[in-house]
């Protein structure tokens, strides 16, 4: 896929680069993003969405991969961003990203994210419960002015550039959507199905939680209703589940208070494949799959059709994606297994041991070899559980080998973790023959930046430590 292939003599190449050229001349453990086919995707969600005839957007759910970079080629690809919290955020503007063109999403999204998201004048907040309703009330309301201020200080954002800021009355209206709860099970991962009754995530329309979310909306003059979210989960390869949320929803808008519904925001979740037996369909026949189903659906029940908008993260990123790692150790069980133990793992990546993740994995300069050799690919954080892949063929493993993992662009890096004290590895974007580093590998220093020597901060704080 994409610009990645193997030549002749059985090298990994990505974006024209080599991996063993990218893995010396960056390190080990190594992100590899193949930026051409980030851009492909990004394109080919809103060539399917124009060809819809829709009114539509597509943000980038950045929570699948959140660097500064990433975020500086969405603005380029001209998508929208979705955020999660302040970090992600932060990282957006930092990016120069339009904050007119970000969305910010969460379950709990405290008073300082709002205030930094209102100050920056984000496109829209999806609220996702009752709680944050009466919060941004208050904003609205320029209760919170002060704070709207201090942290658009704290950031740096330019004095008066505080979104619903300005005299009373004369405030710019907060736009938002109401997260809803469809109370239908996508078929996944269950930590990742977010469509069902008892989900934490957003008000539930079985129990007539959205109708008096809607009301109370209303009756805040400076919230500005513009419709309605659904997200029903995650690594989902059927339009089945997006469709029945659609119907649920149609079939309760007429119990609802009368509803312009301008924009429906159908969230992300399409799936990827990890590994060639997966049967996966493209992600863009499912988005038209699903954009047809849903154009139907609204036709048959005689209701204008709303803009539509997506929220594809994974997608985007995840067959971008490849790890780069060295082999450093083997351990023989005859008859029973190879371990090859590689410099990263569980740290880098944690959907193996948290989902039961699948994936595969070559050598990056021999991958033209016969497989001849069913190993386990394990990393080197202390635990059993850290086994990137259960069982994969490959030719004759040998000390200092590349050993390359596709497809693991999306939810890696954002999950990565210091556990063991190793430091995060690199990213590296590239395309036509030239790689750019986009995230440096983390230093030892890096690692004990914020520890504070015993004693040297206590109770009462002064002033600088105060948080
Ligand atoms: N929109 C909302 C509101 C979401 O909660 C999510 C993902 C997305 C969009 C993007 O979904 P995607 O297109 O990436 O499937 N850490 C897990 C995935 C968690 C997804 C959480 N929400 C994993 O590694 O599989």
């Amino acid at each position: 896929k994409g610009t990645s292939r193997i030549d002749e003599r059985g090298r990994l190449e990505i974006g024209g680069v080599p991996a063993a050229r990218l893995a010396e001349a960056f390190g080990t453990p190594l992100w590899v993003y193949d930026e051409a086919l980030i851009r492909e995707r990004l394109r080919a969600y809103q060539a399917v969405l124009r060809e819809a005839g829709v009114t539509y957007d597509v943000a980038f759910a950045c929570k699948a991969f959140c660097v500064r970079a990433m975020a500086e080629l969405v603005r380029e690809e001209g998508a929208s961003l979705d955020v999660v919290s302040g970090g992600e955020l932060y990282t957006a503007l930092q990016a120069g990203f339009p904050p007119e063109r970000i969305h910010f999403h969460g379950n709990n999204k405290s008073d300082a994210e709002l205030a930094l998201a209102l100050a920056a004048g984000v496109g829209v907040i999806i609220v996702d419960n009752f709680d944050e309703l009466e919060r941004l009330r208050a904003f609205a309301a320029g209760e919170r002015d002060d704070l709207l201020r201090a942290v658009a200080a704290e950031v740096g954002l330019p004095a008066g550039a505080a979104g619903p800021a300005g005299s009373a009355g004369g405030r710019r209206p907060i736009d938002v959507l109401l997260r809803v709860t469809p109370g239908i099970h996508a078929d996944t991962h269950a930590y990742i199905s977010t469509g069902q009754e008892e989900s934490k995530f957003g008000f539930d329309l079985g129990s007539g939680q959205v109708a008096t979310a809607i009301e109370r909306t209303r009756a805040v003059p400076g919230l500005r209703l513009r419709g309605l979210s659904i997200h029903i989960g995650s690594q989902i390869f059927s339009p089945n589940g997006y469709l029945a949320a659609v119907e649920k929803l149609l079939g309760a808008l007429p119990l609802l208070p009368p509803l312009d519904l301008e924009v429906l925001n159908l969230g992300g979740g399409f799936g990827i494949r990890h590994v060639e037996e997966e049967a996966a369909p493209e992600a863009t026949a499912l988005l038209r799959a699903v954009v047809d189903g849903v154009k139907e659906r609204f036709r048959a029940a005689g209701r204008p059709l709303p803009a539509l908008w997506f929220e594809p993260g994974r997608s985007i990123v995840g067959e971008a994606g490849w790890t780069l790692y060295r082999v450093g150790a083997i351990k023989d069980l005859p008859g029973i297994r190879r371990y090859v133990a590689v410099d990263g793992g569980m740290s880098d990546n944690i959907r193996p041991a948290l989902y039961g993740a699948r994936y595969t994995a070559l050598l990056a300069d021999r991958a033209l070899e016969p497989a001849t050799e069913a190993v386990s690919v394990v990393g080197k954080l202390c635990e059993s559980g850290d086994v990137l892949i259960e069982r994969v063929m490959l030719p004759p493993v040998r000390i200092g080998d590349l050993l390359a993992v596709p497809a693991t662009g999306a939810y890696t890096f954002a999950m990565a973790s210091h556990y063991n004290r190793l430091p995060r590895p690199a990213v590296v974007f590239v395309r036509d023959g030239r790689a750019r580093l986009v995230v440096r590998r983390e230093t030892y220093a890096d690692l004990v930046r914020h520890d504070v020597p015993l004693g040297e901060v206590e109770l009462p704080l002064g002033a600088e430590e105060r948080f």
